[in-house]
This record gives structure tokens, C-alpha cells and sequence, in this order.
């Protein structure tokens, strides 16, 4: 290739947020041979982290050497061995290739962490958010043309060791190159890659929010219930799960910052009526029924 600063595979990736984004990324990365500095700001998360994918490995591995506990602990103890945990982000960035930032959901949080990350990490680092709603850009903006030409998104989906899709997400800034270096790191983690334009939503939300939202205004309207819907689009569209069901998983209250950010601030959505408010998922919220992790939602899930 003809530029010098893009010319090596990725080997070496920082990830940089220890909850379950973080820790299912870092395991990925390490499952496909790559070295990883897994760096948060709480030792406790890093802890907590590491268990995650002990114990998400752990069942890998029994599907893999089932008859062999000795062969699954071994494998298991070599790919966490390729992941360090660090609570220093400028020590653990100044060697990676690859940067992918999963911490808060927060604009400002983020943009001062790329500050920090570009007065540490190599000039040819790529820089990567898994950002679900974050406009791509704007993480990026304070940054150098340098920096912001080798920065993408990298949007994961959960949970991260099962879900094959990451969305490779370019801006106006991003050369052919940088992003055909993302598209093979995204297959080189055992992932495929879609590539999408820096807009809300980026494919998959884009198209999930107005379904769900669309599923419960026909809730509100007493055109269906729930169960029905559910089962509506699972029989009649070949859907893994219900919008109902799908909703509850994601968390009600992330389905509505999502539609609530879009509806009020979206770049070309603001007060598009798909997003409209809906009182039936603002009283759900309201009264902390954010769906599994609540135990309730539009359905129980109280044993
Ligand atoms: P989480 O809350 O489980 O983990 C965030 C971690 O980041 C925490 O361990 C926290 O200690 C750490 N952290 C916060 N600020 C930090 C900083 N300045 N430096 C280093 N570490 C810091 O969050 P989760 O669910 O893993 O999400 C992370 C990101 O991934 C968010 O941007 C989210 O929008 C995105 N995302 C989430 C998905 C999901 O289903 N949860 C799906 C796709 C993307």
C-alpha cells in the first residue's frame, strides 16, 4: 500500500471499558489470537470482567473438549492469558494497533477520553467507539485530522461472543484503506462486518427501533396483545424473537433514551413520529419495569 501509516495488520488492541461490551470484546479479540490490554477505571470491573470471560470461555470450552476438563481449563487459562488488565490508559494504549473505546454512554465522557488516548497512543493507532447511539464525528471532533482520518465505529452487538455482526462505521474523514483495515480486523475476530454511513441508529437500530415502537403503539391501540404480537412475528416473519421479548432484552429504559434522543436531537429525525413518545413504555420506565434485567417489563420474569 502506498501510505505508510496503515500498511501492518492489527495485532495489539486496547479495549477501554471493563463492563459487559468491554470484557465480551476483549475476549473475542484474544479468542483470535490477539494481544489485549483490557483497561477501566475501576479495578473492580477489571475483576469482574476477568469472571465474565472465564465463565463465558468456560462454556466454549465444555462444547469443545467435552470429555477433557483438563484440555478446557488449559484453553481457557491461554486466551485470558493474552489479556492484561490495566487501570492506566496511557500505559495501556501506547502500544495498540487497534483502540476500541466501550465505556459510558455519555458525549463528553467519551471526547475526554479520545483526548487522553491521543496523547498516548501510536500516530497510526486506529481509534474505534462502540458507541449504539453516539454520533460517530463528534466523539472524534477535538481530535487532530490525523487522529479523526483513522477514527471509525466498531459497534458490537450483545452478547458479543455470540452475536456474529459488527457494524464498521465511516465518516467523511475515514480513507478506503483505513476502513478495509477495519473490515479485515472485524473478520480476523471471527465476526462479519456491515459498513454503514456515520447516521442514528446505524443499520440495525435503525430499523429495530421503529419495529418495537411500532409493535407497542399496536399495544396501545388494543389492536393486540403482547403475546400475540410476539407470536405474530415469530411464526409469521421468521423473527428469533418477539418485539415485546427483544424490547424487555435490550432494557426499556435504553429503548427510551434511544427513541427520546432521537425524537428530540436526531440528526434528520428530530420530531419524526416514529419516534414519537409512547405512554405505555414512559409508564413502564417510570415504575422501573426496564424488562429481563428488572425482572419485569412488558412481561415477568420473577420465578
Ligand atoms: P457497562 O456499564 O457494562 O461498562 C462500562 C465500563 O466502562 C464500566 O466498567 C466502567 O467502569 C468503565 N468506564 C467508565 N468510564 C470510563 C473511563 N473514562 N475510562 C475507563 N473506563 C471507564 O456498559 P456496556 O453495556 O458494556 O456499554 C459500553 C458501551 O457500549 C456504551 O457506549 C454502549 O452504548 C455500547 N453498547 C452497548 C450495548 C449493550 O447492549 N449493552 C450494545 C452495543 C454497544
Amino acid at each position: 500500500s502506498s501510505s505508510a501509516t496503515v500498511s501492518e495488520a492489527i495485532k495489539r488492541i486496547t479495549v477501554v471499558g471493563g463492563g459487559q461490551m468491554g470484557a465480551g470484546i476483549a475476549q473475542v479479540a484474544a479468542t483470535f489470537d490477539h494481544q489485549v490490554t483490557l483497561v477501566d477505571v475501576s479495578p473492580e470491573a477489571l475483576e469482574r470482567g476477568r469472571q465474565y470471560m472465564g465463565k463465558s470461555l468456560g462454556r466454549v470450552a465444555k462444547k469443545k473438549f467435552p470429555e477433557d476438563p483438563a484440555q478446557q481449563t488449559n484453553w481457557v487459562d491461554s486466551i485470558l492469558g493474552r489479556i492484561q488488565g490495566s487501570t492506566e490508559l496511557s500505559k495501556g494504549v501506547s502500544q495498540a494497533d487497534l483502540v476500541v473505546e466501550a465505556i459510558v454512554e455519555n458525549i463528553n465522557v467519551k471526547q475526554r477520553l479520545f483526548a487522553d488516548v491521543a496523547q498516548a497512543a501510536p500516530a497510526d493507532c486506529i481509534l474505534a467507539s462502540n458507541t449504539s447511539s453516539l454520533p460517530i464525528g463528534r466523539i472524534f471532533e477535538n481530535l487532530s485530522a490525523e487522529r479523526r482520518a483513522l477514527a471509525v465505529g466498531l459497534h458490537f452487538f450483545n452478547p458479543v461472543a455470540q452475536m456474529k455482526l459488527v457494524e464498521v462505521v465511516r465518516t467523511g474523514e475515514n480513507s478506503e484503506e483505513i476502513v478495509q483495515k477495519a473490515l479485515d480486523f472485524v473478520r480476523a475476530i471471527g465476526k462479519s462486518p456491515a459498513v454503514c454511513q456515520d447516521t442514528p441508529g446505524f443499520i440495525v437500530n435503525r430499523l429495530l427501533l421503529p419495529y418495537m415502537m411500532e409493535a407497542i403503539r399496536l399495544l396501545e391501540r388494543g389492536v393486540a396483545d403482547s403475546r400475540d404480537i410476539d407470536t405474530a412475528m415469530k411464526l409469521g416473519a421468521g423473527y428469533p424473537m418477539g418485539p415485546f421479548e427483544l424490547a424487555d432484552y435490550v432494557g426499556l429504559d435504553t429503548v427510551k433514551a434511544i427513541v427520546d434522543g432521537w425524537y428530540t436531537d436526531g440528526e434528520g429525525l428530530k420530531g419524526d413520529s416514529l419516534f414519537m413518545p409512547s405512554p405505555k413504555l414512559n409508564e413502564l420506565v417510570a415504575a422501573g419495569h426496564l424488562g429481563v434485567k428488572s425482572g419485569q417489563g412488558f412481561y415477568n420474569y420473577k420465578k
